[in-house]
């Protein structure tokens, strides 16, 4: 197993908008497997590429839900967002010791390929619906602080600010 460091708000990788796989290739299982080693390690529920630096169209996510498998994706595409809004409390493994109420589509449809390069299609409510979302939106490089009202970002960040770890010294 390999964990690979996540990368913190501030590293510009965050806020690229990645970009699709040709093909999913041993490089990208390698890729997915260390995702998932990486988010279990940090005790998450999802994880996308870009959070470990790679700048690239995959996300892993367990929703922590016994009638949910633990999934990865490539190139996953939002097909349909439900009209009714949910809000549910959301924290980022790249933004660590902040968190806040997200209001988000309550429902979502997800066209994808697998980890095997197989095509999927998900219909998510719920926590699963929430998870996809958020680390979709990592692929174009929104964090989700962007989904809050100015004032409530505003408030986030500055609680950030006395959080956030020491960058590191390169
Ligand atoms: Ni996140």
């Amino acid at each position: 197993m390999a964990i690979r460091e996540i990368r913190i708000l501030g590293d510009p990788v965050l806020r690229q908008k990645a970009e699709p796989l040709a093909a999913v290739d041993p490089e990208t299982r390698q890729l997915i497997a260390d995702m998932f080693d990486t988010m279990y390690d940090a005790d998450g529920v999802g994880l996308a590429a870009p959070q470990v630096g790679v700048a690239r169209r995959v996300i892993v996510v367990d929703p922590r839900d016994e009638n949910v498998q633990p999934f990865a994706l490539v190139n996953p595409v939002i097909v349909e967002l439900g009209r009714e809004l949910a809000r549910g409390e959301e924290g980022c493994l790249s933004i660590p010791g902040v968190k806040d109420i997200v209001e988000r589509p309550a429902t979502v449809v997800v066209e994808a390929l697998d980890r095997e390069g197989a095509p999927v299609h998900i219909a998510a409510e719920g926590l699963l619906a929430r998870v996809l979302q958020h680390e979709i939106d990592h692929l174009d490089g929104i964090l989700f602080f962007d989904r809050l009202s100015p004032l409530k970002r505003k408030m986030l960040l500055s609680r950030w600010q006395k959080v956030r770890p020491e960058p590191k010294a390169s």
